[in-house]
């Protein structure tokens, strides 16, 4: 359901640039589980965007410092000296590029970031290309900006990854940016440099497009894999390349609101413009918290992400196991990203014919209290996401009741 048609009988006409945009299926399917476990059944949520961990102590206490010395008024628009200084540093020691200060931005979470970035840039009706399965925040931002989403379907037999062939044909004179994310929310599929190489000499061929990489996971990435970001392997780009990336899931600080990027110096000041009539800057002490997340400790991350890679293998395995499912491999993230085709065209033991990914998720929270995410969120079916940043033994008992429900299905 759009916004007009949810807010019409309010009297209230929304603007154009949003009406086009729906509820997000991710808010409705969480919104139907908490009211089921109100209602005293033992739903289990594995939607969850954010890490089952704990701000690290360090950066408590480093919040908790700058609150005591006063850090509690506006800071600089677009980040404070320490905290760019911090994020210089990462980016040279974690990524290999060079970022002067005037070269970063740091904005009220990754996501104003992306807010602000095509705010800044697009024109009504430049194109944005963005693979799908996508991060459901990516087309809906371009949409508010008044731009248009091409959205290029990447299916699993291209291990959810745009192809050189794709995004040749996607480009016209009109594509402002493509938009790239590894690894991936909601796939966990992740580009290596050889998965970038293809895509960043197409680019190179287009000096009109820029590229807008979302590194968010970058620290999550499992067994060999080795983590790039495209600026880096292709210093011919940088120049037209935002590299996005922040605290929330690296160290677990969601909540918190820090996201930055580095970036073209025309591009970080135009982005600056738009911050600064929104938000005029980040929030005092979760700068504070940063600038002690990403200069404190870095060796809890590898404890972390073993964490997440035993559970990763868990639910893999517990879905293939699973006649109808087939579930790829995912390189990083905490999400997994399987497809249900099989199960498609099957009958509940209520006599409703599954019909989509959207019908199988239901019926799982139906039937079963587990609630995931359908592919169509993500603009990609038949599939459905899982988090699994949640309990092993909780992840265990999901498996066995889809398990039971795609059983139990004729
Ligand atoms: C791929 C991706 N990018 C960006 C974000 C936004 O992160 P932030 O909390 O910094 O706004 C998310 C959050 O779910 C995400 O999944």
């Amino acid at each position: 359901m759009t916004i007009n048609a949810t807010v019409k009988e309010a009297g209230f006409r929304p603007a154009s640039r949003i009406s086009s945009i729906g509820v997000s299926e991710i808010l409705k399917i969480g919104a139907r589980a908490a009211a089921m476990k109100r209602e005293g059944k033992p739903v289990i949520i594995l939607g969850a965007g954010e890490p089952d961990f704990d701000t690290p102590d360090h950066v408590k206490q480093a919040a908790s410092d700058a609150i005591h010395r006063g850090e509690t008024k506006y800071t600089a628009l677009d980040g404070t000296p320490e905290l760019k200084k911090a994020i210089r540093e990462k980016f040279q020691r974690e990524n290999g590029l060079a970022y002067e200060l005037d070269e970063i931005t740091v904005a009220t979470g990754a996501k104003q970031i992306l807010f602000n970035a095509m705010m800044a840039s697009l024109d009504p009706g430049d194109e944005v290309v963005i693979p799908t399965p996508y991060w459901t925040s990516y087309s809906d931002i371009v949409q508010i900006c008044e731009g248009k989403p091409i959205l290029i379907a990447c299916d699993a037999s291209s291990g959810f990854r745009l192809t050189a062939q794709k995004l040749e044909a996607a480009i016209t004179p009109r594509t402002r940016w493509v938009l790239l994310n590894s690894p991936s929310n909601p796939s966990g599929a992740a580009y290596s440099a050889a998965d970038y190489r293809p895509l960043l000499d197409v680019l190179l061929k287009h000096p009109h497009v820029w590229l807008l990489v979302d590194d968010m996971y970058e620290h999550i990435v499992y067994d060999a894999f080795r983590f790039v970001t495209p600026a880096r392997l292709e210093p011919g780009l940088k120049d037209r390349t935002l590299t996005v990336n922040g605290v929330s899931k690296a160290y677990a600080m969601t909540g918190w609101r820090i996201g930055y990027a580095g970036g073209p110096r025309a591009l970080i000041k135009a982005m600056a413009v738009v911050q600064s009539q929104a938000t005029s800057c980040p929030s005092s002490v979760s700068q504070a918290a940063s600038v002690a997340a990403l200069n404190g400790p870095q060796d809890f991350l590898k404890e972390r992400t073993e964490s997440f890679q035993r559970r990763r293998n868990l639910v893999v395995n517990g879905l293939n196991a699973i006649e109808g499912l087939d579930c790829r491999v995912p390189e990083g993230a905490f999400y997994t990203f399987s497809g249900c085709a099989g199960v498609l065209g099957r009958v509940t033991p209520s006599g409703k014919r599954i019909e989509s990914d959207t019908d199988f998720c239901a019926y799982l929270l139906e039937d079963s209290h587990v609630a995931v995410v359908p592919g169509s969120a993500f603009g990609l079916s038949p599939y459905f996401r899982i988090s699994y940043a949640t309990s092993e033994a909780e992840l265990k008992e999901a498996l066995e009741r889809i398990s039971a429900a795609c059983k139990r299905l004729s």
